[in-house]
């Protein structure tokens, strides 16, 4: 089963995401595409990718979402409308599953495709795009199904954009007791089974995509894409410390007790604007030879 992920914690991490995103690598992007190019968004959750990607594409686009979650593949056609109006631009629907975003610099059409990607690219409509990209998708994946896409990408020579891959590196500061331990419980979580058949990548993501796409002469380029959650944002850093000792907990089971002290500590912390947080992410972007 597709490993479920709530809505609101998107939305909620939607700006931090935008921010970290590494703009170099975008443009670079962007910048290899054909005049109008159509665009595939792996695991696209509530549309965050395309609303930041398709300013640095910025002429005429297409876009594919694909999710296996109807209700995220909802939203992002309603945040995406909302998202349009809210800078003014115009949005309409020529047909019921197809949304048309009137940028000045020419429209964005979106539809979506509701699919498990556990049998990528079994299923994705690689014949129709000019790149696959996705954000926060290849460390919930395995090595096989990052060497599989990789291996249908350069049959069609399709550039490929992966952004924010964890990379293992959390520092929540200051510095709390049982923060080694929800760290080690946290790194042991990121490489569990999230369904697509094998251990997940985790902080191995940026690397086996790298390996992937080198192999197949690619040329990779990464850049880092870290969130930095300031004391200010009590929420993001809330859900961060919540999110955290959830992960721990379900591999350090005898430590229950500390963990949940250190969740109670961190979420006060964050309540008063005491807490503040780094995530390591990296971005990757494999361009065809
Ligand atoms: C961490 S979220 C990232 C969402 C979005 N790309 C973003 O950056 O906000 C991972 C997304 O992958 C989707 N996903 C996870 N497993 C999946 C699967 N087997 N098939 C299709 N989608 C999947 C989830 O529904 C979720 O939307």
């Amino acid at each position: 089963m597709a490993e479920s992920f709530d809505g609101d914690w998107l939305a909620l991490r939607e700006p931090f995401d935008a921010a970290a995103r590494d703009p170099g690598l975008a443009a670079l992007l962007a910048s290899r595409l054909p005049a109008r190019p159509t665009l595939l968004d792996l695991g696209a959750g509530t549309g965050s990718l395309t609303r930041w990607l398709g300013h640095f594409v910025g002429r005429p686009q297409a876009w594919i979402l694909t999710d296996a979650d109807p209700a995220l593949m909802a939203r992002a056609f309603d945040e995406t409308e909302q998202a349009a109006l809210a800078i003014g631009w115009r949005a309409t629907w020529p047909g019921k599953r197809t949304l048309l975003v009137h940028s000045p610099r020419g429209a964005w059409r979106i539809e979506g495709v509701l699919t498990d990607l556990r049998e990528a690219p079994q299923g994705l409509p690689l014949a129709k795009v000019d790149a696959v990209v996705c954000s926060a998708l290849c460390d919930l994946v395995s090595e096989g199904w990052v060497e599989r896409i990789a291996a249908a990408c350069a049959a069609r020579r399709l550039p490929f954009y992966a952004a924010l891959n964890v990379t293992g590196r959390e520092r929540f500061a200051p510095p709390w007791p049982g923060d080694a331990l929800v760290a080690r419980g946290f790194g042991r979580d990121q490489r569990r089974d999230k369904g697509f058949s094998g251990k997940a990548l985790g902080a191995e993501a940026p690397e086996a995509i790298g390996q992937a796409f080198a192999a197949r002469g690619y040329q990779v380029l990464s850049a880092p894409s870290p969130w930095r959650i300031p004391r200010q944002a009590g929420a993001m850093a809330a859900e961060l410390a919540l999110g955290h000792a959830g992960a721990a907990l379900r591999h350090e089971k005898r430590e229950a007790r500390r963990i949940d002290a250190w969740r109670e500590a961190r979420v006060a912390q964050a309540e008063a604007g005491r807490l503040s947080v780094t995530v390591g992410h990296r971005d990757v972007l494999c361009l065809p030879a």
